[in-house]
């Protein structure tokens, strides 16, 4: 694989005044344009509806992204219409047109990169550098799923002739219309990897992104489209859960969905697609609640960093943020001390500031269940640092808490053991290994996990037993969060994801399509 990493090119840049330069000028100019009607995108052409939302940035809540359609079942209706007739044609494009329009998409997503990555940090409140991260993902999710069709020749084969007289093709196909439901943290990577996974492999897309980042949705549909997409192969519906998501996950002509949220979201679409009978795939990747062991030979500095990292980027709201540590507990004083002030250290502001760290919550119910954790932590432990939301100065307009470090919860509370999406991490003494082994595995999800050691014995059996899709030792970035397309495919196991493939990898793609073997006699 020749392909060059966006993500990696552009984490060089950003130690450079010209890359800080650039941002600062394209949020400029992102911001004086906000505030716009955006109708739903059907067919090709803009949809108006009878109601609409706003979306607002949530570091600044008198900042308004936009004026978006909410759209109904019926728009639903539309949209998925659009997609089957515009299915057959797309599945029978070739390969190279085909990949040449994703190659064209990822070009120019290269070229405006300072813009995007603008839109995003107000639209979602994440800081510049994950902000550019999320834009080199989205584009290395272009580049990689399209070098990947590209490399198994449009998944279609010749078996030769191994009965006399009859010649068999094995070939993928599409199943036909996808739905796509994507979630506000990731609103590039998520909506252009999962939506192009299912363009890439032939089938046409019907789009709901979460209601907080319908922008950055706006924007990839329209590249697609400039970049040649046919009318009516991505159809864009804004709007709610229930209004749109279920309509699109129940509809008929969906033959299958790939989402990217909670377990329980997910599960219920599973359940809905066995409930109708329906029969193609539901490619989910689910929650986490991801364990970080630091044994007694690992460098606690070092610890310290990959689990602030992992924890508190993004203020904690990944599938993959850190949020349980097992430490061994000769060093765990020191582990908690070193945590908490590295902690009180982060630099909390607007996304678009150059030295934030800490970003505001996506919405109102996010600073309420944190409240609300908070005080559990509060009465069954012990609060180390953070558990406040924010009140000061610039801060209190938008939606700020404090990252938050807790011991004294017992391994089975359900603040260690269900998924909050905040920046909350629970740090728990183990007398060794095997306990913190045992205690990583018992929980329902299996998405990322992390080590701290220098022991090269223990390093390989936590391998060989820890239950994850995601496993990284003495990563100081993060101990368990941002994974790379293609280097680090990313994906769980247990309820951390329905498929077991993953995001990112090399056998993403295939999920999107059904096989068929096709036999003639010459
Ligand atoms: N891929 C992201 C990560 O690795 C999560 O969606 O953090």
């Amino acid at each position: 694989y020749d392909n060059e990493l966006t993500y990696l090119t552009h984490k060089q840049d950003d130690r450079e005044e010209a890359f800080h330069q650039a941002y600062e000028e394209a949020v400029e100019s992102v911001r004086a344009d906000l505030g716009q009607s955006h109708p739903l995108k059907i067919d090709g052409e803009p949809v108006e509806t009878d109601n609409t939302f706003t979306a607002t940035s949530p570091g600044n809540l008198d900042l308004k992204i936009g004026e978006f359609a909410a759209g109904r079942e019926q728009d639903v209706e539309a949209a998925v219409s659009a997609a089957t007739t515009a299915a057959s044609a797309w599945e029978d494009r070739n390969v190279e047109s085909r990949v040449q329009i994703f190659q064209d998409a990822a070009d120019t997503m290269r070229d405006r990169k300072f813009e995007l990555a603008a839109t995003l940090s107000l639209e979602n409140g994440k800081n510049r550098t994950e902000a550019m991260a999320d834009v080199d993902e989205a584009i290395d999710f272009l580049d990689f799923y399209s070098s990947e069709l590209e490399r198994a020749d449009g998944y279609e084969f010749d078996t030769g002739e191994p009965t006399p007289g009859q010649h068999t093709t094995n070939l993928l196909r599409p199943y036909g219309v996808f739905g796509v439901i994507s979630p506000f943290n990731f609103p590039m990577a998520l909506f252009v990897g999962m939506s192009s996974g299912a363009m890439i492999a032939g089938n046409t897309v019907v789009a709901k992104p979460a209601s907080t980042t319908p922008l950055t949705a706006h924007l990839f549909v329209d590249i697609l489209h400039e970049a040649g997409l046919p009318e009516g192969v991505i159809n864009l519906v804004t709007g709610g859960g229930s209004d749109v998501g279920q309509p699109i996950v129940e509809h008929e002509d969906v033959s299958g969905v790939a989402f990217t949220g909670s377990r329980d979201v997910g599960l219920r679409i599973q359940e809905t697609f066995m409930d109708l009978g329906k029969r193609g795939p539901v490619i989910a990747e689910l929650g986490g609640k991801n364990p970080v062991i630091v044994s007694d030979t690992a460098d606690v500095d070092d610890a310290v960093e990959g689990v602030k990292n992992g924890a508190f980027s993004f203020s904690g709201q990944k599938c993959s943020a850190t949020s349980r540590v097992y430490v061994h507990e000769d060093v765990i004083d020191e582990f908690t001390d070193k945590l908490v002030a590295e902690t009180e250290d982060l630099t909390a502001g607007q996304a678009t500031d150059r030295d934030t760290f800490v970003s505001p919550l996506i919405d109102d119910s996010a600073v309420e269940y944190y409240q609300e954790i908070t005080e559990k932590a509060r009465n069954d432990g012990t609060v180390h640092t953070g558990g406040n939301v924010r009140t000061n100065g610039d801060l209190a307009d938008g939606r700020f808490v404090e990252p938050t470090v807790v011991t004294d919860i017992p391994h089975d509370h359900e603040l260690a053991r269900e998924e909050h999406f905040l920046p909350f991490v629970t740090v728990h003494p183990v007398s060794n290994l095997d306990e913190g082994i045992k205690k990583s595995n018992d929980s329902e999800y299996g998405l990322c996990a992390g080590l701290f050691s220098q022991d090269e014995a223990e390093i390989e059996r936590w391998f060989d037993e820890v239950e994850s899709g995601m496993t990284y030792v003495n990563r100081t970035q993060s101990a368990t969060t941002g994974a790379l397309v293609q280097a680090q495919p990313f994906g769980g196991w247990k309820f951390s994801g329905t498929t077991g493939k993953f995001a990112g990898g090399y056998w993403y793609l295939q999920q999107f399509m059904r096989e068929q073997s096709r036999t003639r006699v010459e």
